[in-house]
């Protein structure tokens, strides 16, 4: 392989109102505002050193232009347009865009027809790990990985485990071995990215890393005394799959975000992948509590490369179930 994915590293998605936006983000979640202008917001956590990890651009519909994973070096993402020209992939160069922070970008559609780019420069920014003044909300630190729900989640690892070198941290698998949802890393931790079977793509959330579970529930406080109660769509809770400690929230247009912690180290080359029956309910709540149907059904459309308008969701290969036997 000629190339070394580093980890996931930024999205970009669409926002209606970038006020609306910055109050939720900045003021009740505790990200910091590293830069801004009439059209985007761009965010990072607290020990984040680059740029920004959520990029918002203003529009007049949701929807996601790209997931973004950092490569090691920048030689590597003329290997990574090689290779994705060999797979018949939409390739687009990007020129950079220093005014949010970006050298030139690689974008390409992966095989489950989600727009993904990959990046080596991003502007260095101030680390505020020990800015302890400026922690807010859930003191968010970092991006931590996406969740995607595609069609074929089978095709979807074996393509990113065997062409792209990520590995399976966890599975869940039905009655019949297939594998139903499946958690992948780069960076040693349980996942970047993690493949759901259902109508897709679609972008299912944004999970973001918190140093401890009492940064979550504190903003469970603060959401609450700013008026975003409505907006708190599930937990906090355990996950059974990655132990996640999780809060799902809504943002002010609906995107999915999750305030996570609790997972552990898959660095070892002996790691071995951890198999959830899907019949075992503790695999999506530890505790046993439900997720409501919003959780299951509701996801955000990805924006096509080319056209910007959005990808149309294809049905699940495998057979859907119940809402709770989703994970
Ligand atoms: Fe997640």
């Amino acid at each position: 392989m000629d190339f070394n994915i580093v980890r996931i590293a930024r999205v970009v998605m669409n926002v209606t109102d970038l006020n609306a936006s910055r109050d939720f983000y900045v003021n009740a979640l505790g990200f910091i505002e590293t830069a801004s202008s009439e059209d985007w917001l761009a965010l990072r956590g607290l020990e984040e050193h680059c740029h920004h990890s959520l990029l918002l651009k203003k529009a007049e519909k949701p929807g996601v232009h790209k997931v973004s994973y950092k490569v090691w070096e920048d030689n590597q993402l003329n290997a990574l347009e090689s290779f994705f020209t060999s797979k018949n992939s939409k390739v687009i160069w990007k020129e950079p865009d220093r005014s949010v922070g970006m050298g030139r970008t690689l974008c390409v559609e992966d095989p489950s027809g989600i727009p993904v780019e990959f990046f080596t420069e991003m502007e260095g920014v101030e680390r505020c790990i020990q800015k302890y003044d400026l922690y807010r909300g859930a003191r968010v630190q970092r991006i931590d990985h996406i969740n995607c729900m595609v069609p074929d989640v089978e095709a979807a690892v074996s393509f990113y485990t065997n062409e792209l070198g990520f590995r399976v941290s966890e599975y869940t698998a039905t009655e019949e071995n297939r594998t139903w949802a499946a958690w992948l890393h780069r960076k040693p931790t349980v996942h970047d990215v993690a493949f759901m079977n259902g109508e897709g793509p679609r972008l299912h959330h944004v999970g973001f890393w918190l140093s401890d579970p009492m940064s979550l529930i504190h903003c469970c406080d603060v959401m609450a005394s700013m008026g975003y109660a409505d907006n708190i769509e599930r937990g906090p809770g355990r996950h059974g799959l990655s132990n996640a400690f999780f809060l799902y929230v809504r943002d002010p247009d609906g995107n999915r975000i999750e305030l996570y912690n609790g997972d552990y180290l898959t660095s070892d080359p002996d790691f071995k992948p951890i198999k959830w029956d899907i019949n075992d309910p503790r695999r999506q709540t530890f505790w046993g509590h439900k997720a409501p149907d919003s959780w299951f059904n509701e996801a955000i459309s990805f924006l096509d490369l080319e056209t910007g308008k959005p990808v149309e969701p294809k049905k699940p290969t495998l057979a859907q179930r119940k809402p709770d036997f989703v994970t």
